[in-house]
């Protein structure tokens, strides 16, 4: 494990250290100790910009809903300061997706596919996603009984789900895998590929989502359909075409967003429900059930881990003073395990009462916009491979990916009988 040099409480490492992800255990265990002791710890650590770790729920509550006073930067996906700096001696400017813009242009840009992402809207891709998971659970069949649940039907269902959200075609999801796992699991040596370094993986991701989606959009504004690439294409803002840049980052928010987060909780609220074959077992008796266990699924592996918010005036978060200018890291993982609102937080229960506090998309103006989807792609899956399965277990070791920003199980091994 690389240690990262660290001035302030050492525990804080396991904010930044992407090898920390890999044992969830070992993390929760920091966590809880830092919520207990310094629930707003100050993080000064060698390479990046010193920040308050935000742990606690009502801490990361308050900051995500004051965004008068918190606000989205270029600099909200946390990172050690070299990525920014690398990012500029290459030429590329520092991104622009929905989450790393504030106030009215956000509300703007984020207006374009709002009606997409709405409850009505995202029930009429109902029918699609059970399709598309009837397929993935075809697949299982056809497997002999065995396979690696998070690499062979969560990763390449979820990003199934988003393509054809999108509208582009099944034969380019393996170059889209390749370009989300260069830019978000940069960090994992698994995912790097040919490239020997992080940010040579990054800039490449960049570069090729460029190409990939300048030619869509030319594409969607000769021939306009129903899909939302074809929103995306012909956005307007303020009403102009939405600039070139933004549309960029649009299409690469969605791209990335929507898969890899949605897939680890489903990888990592399976691995929960085999060590809990009573619930599993109850899901089967009643899939009407399916729904508590996605949220559950959800708050057990928070699939993104922070991001970074910045203060713009002298204000405190549960005490303590947060000058203007100073960064701030909440902490979901934390958040979503927080003893002080969850009813015994370390035990997966998918009949918990505290449900509705989930965290894991966030709060306020930057609140997942695509929640819902996320909620039926997790509950719509789980439902259908416990429909067809007679049993289900553990084939081995499952694998947790080692990534600060968005992680979570990458390895599997199930064995199964069907019905
Ligand atoms: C379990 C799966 C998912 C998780 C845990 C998740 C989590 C999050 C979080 C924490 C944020 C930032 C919220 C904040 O700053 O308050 C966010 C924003 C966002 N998410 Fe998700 N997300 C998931 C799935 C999806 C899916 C499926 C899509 C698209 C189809 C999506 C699209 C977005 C977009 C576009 C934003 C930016 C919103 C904005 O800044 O206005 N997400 N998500």
């Amino acid at each position: 494990m690389t240690e990262v040099a660290i001035s302030t409480d050492p525990r804080g490492r396991i904010f930044i250290t992407p090898e920390a992800f890999a044992d969830m255990d070992a993390w929760h265990a920091t966590a809880a100790e830092i919520r207990r002791d310094e629930p707003v710890m100050r993080v000064e650590a060698e390479g990046w910009t010193p920040f308050w770790a935000i742990t606690k729920h009502a801490d990361v509550f308050e900051v995500s809903r004051r965004s008068d006073v918190f606000f989205n930067t270029e600099k909200s996906a946390p990172g050690p300061d070299l990525q920014y700096d690398m990012l500029q001696a290459f030429g590329i400017e520092l991104p622009r997706t929905l989450v790393h813009i504030h106030g009215d242009v956000h509300n703007k840009l984020r207006s374009v596919t709002n009606d997409w992402f709405k409850p009505a809207a995202v029930r009429h891709l109902q029918p699609t996603i059970e399709s598309i998971a009837d397929e993935f659970v075809d697949k299982m069949a056809a497997m002999d009984g065995r396979c690696d649940f998070a690499a062979d039907v969560a990763q390449p269902f979820t990003i199934r789900v988003i393509m054809s959200i999108f509208g582009v075609p099944q034969s380019d999801e393996p170059l889209m895998l390749s370009l989300t796992q260069g830019l978000f699991g940069a960090a994992d040596p698994e995912y790097l590929g040919d490239f020997s370094d992080p940010l040579a993986a990054i800039t490449s991701s960049i570069n090729r989502f460029e190409e990939y989606f300048d030619a869509l959009s030319d594409e969607r504004r000769e021939n306009p359909t129903d899909d939302l690439a074809t929103v995306i294409a012909n956005g307007m803002v303020d009403g102009a075409p939405m600039g070139e840049r933004e549309r960029l980052w649009y299409y690469i928010i969605v791209a990335t967003a929507g898969h890899d987060t949605t897939s680890f909780a489903l990888s990592g609220g399976l691995e929960r429900l085999l060590a809990h074959p009573d619930q599993l077992r109850a899901i089967q008796d009643d899939p009407t059930l399916a729904g508590a266990a996605a949220e559950e699924m959800i708050r057990w592996t928070t699939p993104v881990r922070s991001f970074m918010r910045w203060a713009q005036a002298d204000t405190e978060i549960g005490g303590v003073p947060i000058a203007a200018g100073d960064a701030v890291l909440t902490s979901y993982p934390s958040a979503n395990r927080d003893e002080d609102v969850f009813v015994d937080p370390m035990r997966f229960d998918i009949g918990r009462p505290d449900a509705d506090q989930l965290l894991s998309f966030g709060l306020g103006m930057h609140y997942c916009l695509g929640s819902q989807v996320a909620r039926r792609e997790v509950r719509t899956l789980l439902a259908k491979v416990l429909e067809r399965v007679d049993t289900i277990e553990l084939d081995g070791e499952p694998a947790w990916s080692g990534a600060h920003f968005v992680s979570g199980v990458k390895h599997l091994p199930i064995r199964y009988t069907l019905r």
